[in-house]
């Protein structure tokens, strides 16, 4: 799991809608943290950095936004406009979230409580980070 889009699997019963989220199911990591964002200015740009080891599946629970994703094979843009479509970002995936609209909802469920060390804000670190197990990765599969 570098980066992957899934689709949720939504109840219509009851006159409405529900979409469970459930450890080993569809959610492919140990939950230990949620967080979630709102209330986010339209000119504000979030993120700007990766993690070293965190796990973390996004869904835009209401209204939208976009991210820029870069897991150092260059950059794309994915938008997350729809309740029932889930983002995982692995490992080592610069993100950037920007275009808020001004609804909008982000959880994101994540594998390790909160801790400033696993950030790397620097992209040109990022991008060293990431050359780096590349090349590990060569050297093994040698
Ligand atoms: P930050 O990770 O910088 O947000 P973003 O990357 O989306 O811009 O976090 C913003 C603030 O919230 C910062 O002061 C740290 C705090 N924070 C927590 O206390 N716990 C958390 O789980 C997260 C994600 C952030």
């Amino acid at each position: 799991m570098e980066i992957e889009r899934v689709q949720l699997q939504p109840h219509g019963d009851h006159g409405g809608m529900l979409i469970a989220l459930e450890q080993d199911r569809n959610v492919p990591f140990e939950i230990r943290r949620v967080y979630y964002i709102f209330a986010t200015q339209r000119d504000v740009h979030r993120g700007k950095h990766a993690h070293r080891h965190l796990h973390q599946l996004a869904v835009a629970v209401r209204g939208s936004v976009t991210f820029l994703l870069d897991d150092g094979s260059g950059p794309f843009e994915v938008v997350l406009n729809d309740p029932s479509q889930g983002l995982l970002m692995g490992r080592m995936v610069w993100r950037e979230l920007y275009d808020f609209s001004d609804d909008c909802v982000l959880m994101v469920l994540a594998d390790h409580l909160y801790d400033p060390a696993d950030y790397i804000t620097d992209y040109d670190e990022f991008l060293r980070e990431t050359r780096g197990i590349a090349y590990a990765t060569e050297l093994v599969a040698c």
